[in-house]
């Protein structure tokens, strides 16, 4: 089986350019950030600290997280019930960032990852996918952006989906979020030794899915 890791940032257009690249070289796209998403969203509805390690690890063994494959999209199955759409607010974000700290959720996601890269040829999206979960992956990519183009970018596409959006509330999360992410004690966001970056600041969506498509080709 072949692996592409893909990392970065929030908002550096790993999803939507990496299900694009992988619809064209025939590989499935697997975002992890909804793993991360789904534990939070459910420690969220159990009304506990997302941050609070001794809370949220007792309940991981309640939770049930599945990803299935439809026509190449990704849906998240969380305890029998479709959560695609529920893990995308703001809130979840922050729960996801949060839960993701934790040493016991990082290792409760681990296997199902390595799992579905063992059994299928995949584009994986995350944080430490290059570094940690498929550190022999064949090719790796660390993809970023400048915060304010990012945050740009989130911010026009929740106005376009008729979402309420500050844009200087955007940044701010995003900040949040990237400070959380690269400074963790575990898996913290850097890219991998032998990834390749890339910076898409400026690019269009189009430019950055043949840059990407490329990079791959050549380095499979
Ligand atoms: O990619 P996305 O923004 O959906 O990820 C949500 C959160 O999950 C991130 O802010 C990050 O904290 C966490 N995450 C992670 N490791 C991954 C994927 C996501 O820690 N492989």
């Amino acid at each position: 089986m072949t692996a592409i890791a893909i990392d970065g940032p929030a908002g550096a257009g790993k999803s939507t350019i990496a299900r694009r690249a992988a619809r064209q070289i025939g590989y499935i796209y697997v975002d992890t950030g909804a793993l991360y998403r789904a534990v939070g969203l459910y420690m969220l509805k159990q009304g506990v600290d997302t941050s609070d390690s001794q809370a949220v690890t007792p309940l991981l063994k309640q939770v049930h997280v599945t990803l299935a494959f439809q026509n190449g999209e990704q849906k998240v199955i969380l305890c029998g019930e479709d959560v695609s759409c529920d893990i995308r607010t703001a809130e979840v974000s922050m729960a996801a960032s949060n839960v993701s700290a934790i040493p016991a959720v990082r290792d409760f996601l681990f296997s199902l990852q390595k799992d579905i890269a063992k059994t299928n040829d995949v584009i994986m999206d995350g944080r430490d996918i290059g570094t940690v979960v498929l550190p022999d992956a064949q090719v790796k990519i660390f993809l970023t952006a400048s915060p304010e183009e990012r945050a740009r970018r989130r911010y026009e596409q929740m106005i376009k989906k008729g979402e309420q959006a500050d844009y200087s509330e955007v940044l701010s999360d995003l900040k949040t979020r990237d400070y959380n992410d690269s400074h963790r004690a575990v898996a913290p966001l850097v890219p991998a030794a032998n990834a390749i970056i890339v910076d898409t600041t400026g690019n269009t969506l189009e430019q950055s899915v043949e840059q990407l498509t490329s990079i791959i080709k050549k380095n499979l």
